[in-house]
């Protein structure tokens, strides 16, 4: 059975993807682990675009430098995944979209960030608030193959932070459901319902489907 590795520096989706791949009795690498240094630029057009580039950049990287963090292992031991995410927010014109970590540049905090994003929205009515959190997996493949998986999930932008828990927009992200922000809720319930719990358990699918 091949091992993965996470093509991720975030900490936080890391905790999520190991928590939502747990079951699949593998292996999971982030990058540091594995030793990877690989630098991919992430200027696609679309998250789907975004996330191909990354898995395959990296699968590519493995083949030619090895990974150091995985003692004996070889590229063909392992299946590359990577994914890019984003928040949508239709009054914005979907904004902050692929530039979600780029948003009013990376080094500015997300307490700026989400009280920028409120501030926008001064006036505007709960039916207009609409957004939804979106995320694309891709899975590079040792034979130079690579397949992608979508989810998302719909919600609203509040009109403060709310919540401790996750990270990025999380505190502003609001479902309608409960009106709790995503960061309101434990890391296993985000998981059930989030973007990234489903796309991941759509890739896990696939992966099964393959034979891998
Ligand atoms: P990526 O690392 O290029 O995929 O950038 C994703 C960015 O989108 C993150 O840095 C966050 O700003 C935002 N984002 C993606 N998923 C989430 C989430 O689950 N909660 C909060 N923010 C998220």
């Amino acid at each position: 059975m091949k091992d993965i590795i996470f093509a991720t520096g975030n900490e936080g989706k890391m905790r999520e993807v190991r928590e939502i791949l747990k079951d699949t009795g593998r292996r999971i690498y982030s990058m540091k682990e594995a030793g990877i240094a690989a630098q991919v630029e992430e200027d696609g057009a679309t998250f789907a675009e975004n996330a191909r580039r990354k898995a395959v950049g990296i699968m590519e990287w493995c083949k030619k430098n090895g990974m150091p963090g995985c003692a004996g292992k070889t590229a063909d031991d392992f299946i590359v995944l990577a994914d890019d995410s984003g928040l949508e927010v239709d009054f914005l014109g979907k904004e902050p979209g692929v530039y979600s970590a780029r948003y009013m540049g990376y080094d500015t905090s997300y307490r700026e960030k989400n009280a920028n994003i409120i501030a926008r929205m001064d006036g505007v009515e709960k039916k207009d608030r609409t957004a939804r959190f979106v995320c694309v997996i891709a899975a590079a493949y040792p034979d130079g193959s690579c397949e992608t998986a979508r989810g998302t999930v719909e919600g609203y932008i509040g009109w403060e932070e709310a919540g401790e828990n996750g990270f990025g927009y999380d505190p502003i992200f609001y479902l309608y459901e409960n009106d709790l922000s995503t960061a309101q809720l434990s890391a296993e319930e985000k998981n059930q319902i989030s973007h990234r719990g489903k796309a991941l358990r759509g890739m896990k699918e696939k992966m099964k489907q393959r034979g891998f």
